[in-house]
């Protein structure tokens, strides 16, 4: 396991005069919600989630060394288009990862992002986006460093993504990611996700999770406010704790697939997360009316049709419907037929358990 000092590098044997790296990093669903921080985007709980598949950012790096200056030197592209709104938030990246990427201010860089999902579609770019931009910043350090190890880059790489969206650190590798001290779980760390280490059933190969659209409009909470909102608040401590049985209870289900207590876990896991939000102060419901309907039509053909098809939400009113692979065809035919209706345009996208990251 790596310490915080391990990421401080002390020297580099190459030097690099210019060149340009290219990834592609995943979204992730999270089964356990990370909701609560302390500082340094340290977790106040443990998550695991699923790595997806299809929503992913693809960004590439163009760098030039110049004369180190006092500031960061960098444009920014959105879909080859100059971006100035997303310049903050990368400048405040830079800012908290300069200590572990000490040549930052050396070089001057021109970063070009595309996601793979609709823009505006709700779906937060910040893991996927915050992952591949870290991805690309190792690949840049790889190349002064050669020796560096293969673990060292992607625990790095988790590293620094969590210091730009806390989630993000569990979208560098797959299938399952941990992220946050467990006891029960080996090498897990509130520094940076790790692929879950221990057995996972069939039940979950190629896990599919169709994304339902139902409100595309600007989130109403910034997880910055919602993260503050686990300070003082009254339910907190045992949320914490909650979090910590609710990874215990999976690491059985994964190992014996049994998929009546997955949903058990995942479903409550969604609605404390927004429980959570309804019992701060101030508070908010982040559930729109069709978040409802939805909710009630899969219990309602759950219970008819004896398929293990669940629900998780993020902290908007989207719905991330979760099933296995094995009832696919059925579970499209029933979104088709009945959820449909209560998405945004009728959009949603179908996605699945995911690899990870990958350079291009
Ligand atoms: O990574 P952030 O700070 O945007 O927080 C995301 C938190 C949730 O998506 C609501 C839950 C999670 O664990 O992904």
């Amino acid at each position: 396991m790596f310490s915080i000092n391990d990421f401080i590098p002390s020297f580099y044997s190459n030097t690099l005069e210019s060149g340009q790296f290219q990834w592609t990093a995943p979204s992730n669903i999270a089964l356990v919600k990370y909701w609560g921080k302390k500082e340094n985007q340290i977790p106040a709980n443990p998550s695991v989630s699923f790595t997806l598949n299809n929503c992913m950012t693809n960004t590439k790096v163009a760098f030039t060394k110049i004369q180190k200056q006092d500031n960061f030197s960098f444009d920014l592209l959105f879909e080859g288009k100059p971006k100035e709104e997303f310049k903050p938030k990368i400048q405040k990246f830079l800012e908290r990862i300069e200590v572990y990427l000490p040549f930052l201010k050396e070089y001057h860089f021109t970063i070009d992002t595309e996601n793979t999902f609709p823009h505006s579609s709700g779906i937060a770019s910040s893991a996927s986006g915050m992952a591949a931009l870290a991805m690309n910043l190792m690949s840049l350090e790889k190349a002064l460093r050669p020796e560096m190890t293969e673990d060292y880059f992607y625990q790095k790489a988790s590293f620094l993504a969590r210091l730009g969206s806390g989630s993000a650190c569990r979208s560098v590798k797959g299938q399952v990611v941990v992220w946050g001290h467990q006891a029960n779980i080996l090498g897990s760390t509130d520094l940076y996700g790790v692929e879950y280490p221990y057995t996972i059933h069939d039940n979950f190969n190629h896990f599919q999770d169709t994304i339902l659209l139902v409100d595309k409009g600007e989130k109403q909470v910034s997880s910055t406010l919602g993260h503050d909102l686990m300070h003082n608040h009254p339910y907190a401590e045992q949320r914490f704790a909650q979090a910590h049985d609710n990874l215990d209870k999976l690491r059985a289900i994964f190992e014996n697939g049994n998929l009546d207590e997955f949903i058990k876990v995942v479903e409550s896991e969604a609605l404390t997360l927004h429980a959570m939000m309804m019992t701060s102060m101030p508070y908010f419901i982040l559930m729109k009316p069709n978040t409802l309907q939805i909710i009630n039509a899969i219990w309602k053909y759950r219970s008819e049709t004896q398929i293990p098809v669940c629900f998780t939400l993020d902290a908007g009113a989207n719905v991330h419907v979760l099933y296995p692979n094995s009832v696919k065809d059925k579970v499209l035919q029933f979104i088709q037929d009945e959820l449909v209706g209560y998405c945004q345009n009728a959009q949603y996208i179908c996605d699945q358990i995911g690899i990870g990251a990958m350079q291009l």
